[in-house]
């Protein structure tokens, strides 16, 4: 409820970005040096190719993903809220020479997507961000082909466990006993499947060999 007020304030479409410029460069220099190329090469399998495929990547950030994807085949539409994520990726695009599409909002904002129209959603290191935890979970899977699959890696509750403040901590372990979120509090450790438990997911996979990142691949 908080997050969703706050979202009805600030609009990324009239120039409110909650990404500092200065560390989204650096961020963005970072990650594109650290595409990971067999992660590509094990979701291209699992999908049997990406030539063709409809790709959404969910909060994209600078673009390495959905360039990568793109350059593989697929038709990729990038969707996050951050405007500077969305001129470096947009450069970095025109760079490699590959047409994306572009879709700003917060992650719960697909209004302009089509149901049921992706092959494949690829959602990395940002579940934290969405406003209702088991809401994304639903919105996500609608904008999902049958047959299509969802990848989801998200950092869980372990992952800054030694350097939470006390705040952080309360928030953390409202979101794990409830699932009301205030901030952005990351998931317990292998909640991700039961998110999904009334949808018909027909297979999921999971890779929890990373005690503090969850990564789950469920096929509709
Ligand atoms: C850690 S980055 C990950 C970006 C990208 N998925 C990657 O793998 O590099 C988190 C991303 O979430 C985006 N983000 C943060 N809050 C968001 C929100 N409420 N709605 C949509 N995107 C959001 C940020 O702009 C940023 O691009």
């Amino acid at each position: 409820m908080i997050n969703w007020l706050s979202s009805k304030w600030h609009r990324p479409e009239r120039g409110w970005d909650p990404v500092d410029p200065v560390w989204a460069k650096e961020y963005a220099e970072a990650e594109w040096q650290m595409v990971d190329i067999a992660l590509l090469d094990q979701l291209e399998e699992k999908l049997g190719g990406l030539s063709g495929k409809r790709v959404l990547d969910m909060g994209a950030g600078a673009g390495q993903y959905s360039v990568a994807l793109a350059q593989r085949g697929a038709e990729v539409t990038w969707h996050d809220i951050s405007l500077t994520y969305q001129d470096i990726a947009k450069e970095k695009s025109e760079a490699a020479g590959v047409k994306l599409h572009w879709s700003l909002g917060y992650l719960e904002e697909t209004q302009g997507l089509d149901l049921a129209s992706f092959d494949f959603i690829f959602n990395r290191i940002c579940w934290y961000y969405c406003q209702n935890d088991k809401v994304f979970a639903r919105k996500l899977w609608s904008l999902l082909k049958p047959g299509g699959l969802l990848y989801i890696h998200a950092p869980n509750s372990q992952f800054h466990r030694d350097g939470m403040s006390t705040s952080a901590q309360l928030r953390t372990w409202l979101n794990a006993q409830t699932g009301f979120k205030i901030g952005h509090p990351m998931l317990p450790p292998r909640r991700i499947p039961s998110l999904f438990e009334t949808l018909p997911v027909s297979k999921l996979e999971a890779d929890y060999c990373d005690a503090r990142n969850d990564v789950v691949w469920l096929w509709k």
